[in-house]
C-alpha cells in the first residue's frame, strides 16, 4: 500500500532514501515522510502532504545530513491526509521514530489504555499509537527496544510493515512485518530496508524476505539479525533478485502505463517462453505437470482475486469449463474469506494476484490452505506473500508493473490461465489433438495481433477526446468478451474518473438500457462468432435510443461497422484468445481519455498499487 525505504551505511541515507520514495511512489501517496539521525546523534522527522517532491521542497533548508534513516509514503487509513498524519510517527518523547504500512485494528483500545497513563496524540493515525504503545512498554518494563517491540506486536491485531529509528541509537534500524512486506537489501557494509524490491535494486541484488511475524535488527558492519515475535532466532535466506533498473524506467514513454500496455507482445513471449513448445506440440506448466493427480481428481476448481486480477479469473472460468470440463465458480476474495465458505479436500483453490501482496487475496489463500484446498498462485511479483504461502504456482513474468492500473499483469494473467487450461485439458482428454494444435499456434501468434492493435495508439487518441465530456459509459459484451467489458470499464473508472459499468450485453434489456440516450457512450466488444447477429441487435437497440457505439470489431467486419458511431477492428483469432488483443484498444481508450483530462495515469487519485489493507 504505502512505501517503506530505510538505509543504513557509509552513504548519505537522505539521496538514497528520496530516490526510494521515488521508485516507491507508486505504492501509494497522499504524504511522504523521512527520519534520519545526523552525525550528533540527533533525530529529525520531517513530513508534508502531497508527493515526494512536496517533502523534497520542504526539507529544502533542513537538516538532512546522516547515513541512517527510513522514509515512507503514506495511503491513509486512520486520518486525513496531512502532515501532521504523515509518517514518520514520533513516540512522547521524541527518541523513536517510526514509520508503518497497514492497519492496527485495536489501535483505539490500546490508545484509550495509554491516554490513562498521560499519553498524548498529535495525529488521528493507528501508528502513533503504535509507536507509544512501545515506548510505553519499553519504559515500564525497562527493557531494551527489541524486546519492547517484541511485547508490543505479540498485543498488536492487525497488519504490519514498520520501522523504527532509535534517538542515540545511529547503528540500528528495527524492522517487523506481518501481512504487509518487507525486504531487506544486503549491500557491501551497508544495508536497505524497503516494501518491495524497486528501490533496492540499483544498489544491490541480495535480498532477505522477512516472514510473518518476524523482526529483522539492521546493525551497521554487523549485519542483520533475524528473531521471531516470540524471541527465537532465525538463520536469514539471502535470494538474488532478477529484476533489472531499466525494467523500472519510463524507457521513453510519458507514462508507466502507456510504457506497459505497448510492451504487451514482448511481456506475453516471456510469459510463455518454455511452457509452449511448437516443434513437440506441447504445452507445460511445471505447476500444472508436478501436480497433475490434483487437476486430473479435480471435483471443481475456486478462482479468488480482487480487481483485475478478478476479471482474468472470470475469462479463465470460461476457459476452463470449455477446456477442460471442470466446474469453476470466481469469487471476489473479501467475500470469499469471510462467507461461511465450503471447500472439499479435492477442491483446486487458484489466487490471482500481480503484486502476491493483496490482504484479501493472501486471507482467502490462507482460508483455503486451512480447510485443506490444493492452493495454486498465479502471481507477478517473484518471493512476494502469495506465491510464498501457496502448495505450486506459476509466475507471469511481465517484470514490474508500476502503473497502478493493471494492464500487463492482466494479458500475463490470462496466458498463463490459456496455458494451465490447455495443459490440463490435454492430461485429462477433454480436448482433441487437433483443437488443441489450432489453439497453441494461435496463442503463439497472439503478441503479433497485439504488435498490430498497438498501431490503432493513434486512432484511438483521436476520437478519445471527444467523449471527455461524458459522466458515465456503458462497456458490454457477451461470453469471454463480457469480463474484457469489466475490466474496460474498470480501467476507465480507474484514471478518467469517469463512471463505467460493464455488462453481459444481454442484461441490457433488463436495467441498465434505461440509461441510454445521446450523451452515452457504450463500448460493445462484438467479435463473438456464435452469437454476432445478437450482439448486433444489442447495438441497434442502443442506436435507436440514440446512444453512442464504439464497437470492437474482427477485421473485415462490415455489419457492426455500419452501425456504429467509432469501430475499431482487431486481427481475427480464437475466442477463447480474443481478451487479449481486445483489451488492448480498451486500455488504450482510457489511457488516452485520462491524459486529456489532465489527470496523473499512473498515480490515480485515491488509488494505490497493492491493496494490503482490508
Ligand atoms: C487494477 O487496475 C487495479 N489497480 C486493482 O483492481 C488490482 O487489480 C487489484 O487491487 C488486485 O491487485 P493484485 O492483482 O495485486 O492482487
Ligand atoms: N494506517 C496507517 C495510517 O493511516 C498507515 C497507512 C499506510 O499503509 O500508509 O497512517
Amino acid at each position: 500500500m504505502c512505501g517503506i525505504i530505510g538505509y543504513i551505511g557509509n552513504r548519505d541515507a537522505y539521496s538514497i532514501l528520496m530516490k526510494g520514495l521515488q521508485r516507491l511512489e507508486y505504492r501509494g501517496y497522499d504524504s511522504a515522510g523521512i527520519a534520519l539521525i545526523n552525525p550528533n546523534n540527533e533525530l529529525y522527522v520531517y513530513k508534508a502532504k502531497g508527493k515526494v517532491s512536496d517533502l523534497e521542497q520542504y526539507v529544502k533548508d533542513k537538516d538532512v545530513s546522516g547515513t541512517l534513516g527510513i522514509a515512507h509514503t503514506r495511503w491513509a487509513t486512520h486520518g486525513e491526509p496531512n502532515d501532521v498524519n504523515a509518517h514518520p510517527h514520533y513516540s512522547q518523547s521524541e527518541n523513536l521514530a517510526l514509520i508503518h504500512n497497514g492497519i492496527i485494528e485495536n489501535y483505539a483500545i490500546l490508545k484509550a489504555e495509554l491516554m490513562k497513563h498521560d499519553y498524548k496524540f498529535v495525529s488521528s493515525t493507528d501508528t502513533e499509537v503504535l509507536v507509544q504503545f512501545i515506548e510505553y512498554l519499553k519504559t515500564i518494563h525497562n527493557t531494551d527496544l527489541v524486546t519492547a517491540v517484541q511485547m508490543a506486536l505479540s498485543q498488536v491485531v492487525g497488519a504490519y510493515a514498520i520501522a523504527i529509528l532509535e534517538k542515540g541509537n545511529p547503528d540500528r534500524i528495527i524492522a517487523a512485518r506481518k501481512s504487509s512486506p518487507l525486504v531487506v537489501g544486503i549491500g557491501n557494509d551497508e544495508y536497505f530496508l524497503a516494501s518491495d524490491a524497486t528501490p533496492i535494486v540499483e544498489y544491490t541484488n541480495q535480498v532477505i524476505y522477512l516472514d510473518d511475524n518476524e523482526i529483522a535488527v539492521i546493525r551497521r558492519h554487523e549485519g542483520v539479525k533475524i528473531v521471531s515475535i516470540s524471541n527465537v532466532e532465525k538463520s536469514p535466506q539471502i535470494q538474488r533478485l532478477s529484476l533489472q533498473l531499466s525494467e523500472l524506467e519510463k524507457g521513453g514513454y510519458p507514462h508507466f502505463m502507456l510504457k506497459e500496455i505497448f510492451e504487451q507482445p514482448a511481456t506475453l513471449r516471456t510469459c510463455m517462453s518454455g511452457r509452449i513448445n511448437l516443434e513437440a506440440n506441447n504445452v507445460a506448466l511445471s505447476g500444472i505437470i508436478d501436480n497433475k493427480e490434483k487437476f486430473l481428481k479435480a471435483r471443481r476448481i475456486i478462482i479468488s482475486a480482487c480487481g483485475t486480477s478478478w476479471h482474468a479469473g472470470q475469462v479463465a472460468m470460461y476457459l476452463i469449463e470449455e477446456l477442460c470440463r471442470i466446474p469453476v465458480t470466481v469469487e471476489y476474495s473479501s467475500e470469499f474469506r469471510y462467507r461461511k465458505s465450503i471447500l472439499y479436500k479435492d477442491d483446486i483453490v487458484i489466487v490471482i494476484s500481480q503484486s502476491g501482496e493483496t490482504a484479501d487475496t493472501l486471507a482467502a489463500a490462507q482460508m483455503a490452505k486451512q480447510q485443506g484446498a490444493f492452493l495454486y498462485g498465479i502471481c507477478n511479483v517473484v518471493g512476494s506473500s502469495i506465491p510464498r504461502l501457496t502448495d505450486a504456482g506459476s509466475y507471469t513474468h511481465v517484470g514490474p508493473e508500476i502503473g497502478v492500473a493493471s494492464t500487463k499483469a492482466f494479458s500475463a494473467q490470462i496466458t498463463v490461465l490459456i496455458l494451465m487450461a490447455l495443459n490440463i485439458a490435454r492430461e485429462k482428454a477433454t480436448i482433441s489433438e487437433e483443437r488443441f494444435l489450432t489453439l497453441v499456434k494461435a496463442l503463439n501468434d497472439i503478441p503479433n495481433k497485439m504488435k498490430k492493435t498497438l498501431q490503432l495508439n493513434d486512432y484511438i487518441k483521436d476520437f478519445a477526446k471527444i467523449f471527455t465530456y461524458a459522466r458515465n459509459f456503458i462497456y458490454m459484451g457477451r461470453g469471454y468478451n463480457f469480463p474484457v467489458a469489466l475490466e474496460g470499464a474498470l480501467k476507465l473508472k480507474e484514471i478518467s474518473y469517469i463512471h463505467a459499468e460493464g455488462y453481459p450485453a444481454a442484461e441490457m434489456k433488463h436495467g441498465p438500457i434505461a440509461l441510454i440516450d445521446n450523451e452515452m457512450p457504450v463500448v460493445v466488444i462484438a467479435t463473438n462468432k456464435g452469437t454476432y447477429e445478437k450482439i448486433a441487435s444489442n447495438i441497434q437497440e442502443i442506436k435507436a435510443r440514440k446512444g453512442k457505439v464504439i464497437a470492437i470489431v474482427t477485421e473485415g467486419d462490415q455489419m457492426v461497422k455500419s452501425i456504429s458511431d467509432y469501430c475499431i477492428e482487431i486481427p481475427e483469432t480464437e475466442e477463447c484468445l480474443v481478451p487479449l488483443v481486445a483489451s488492448i484498444p480498451l486500455q488504450l481508450l482510457a489511457y488516452h481519455i485520462a491524459v486529456i483530462k489532465g489527470h496523473n495515469v499512473d498515480q490515480p487519485r485515491n488509488l494505490a498499487k497493492s491493496v494490503t489493507v482490508e
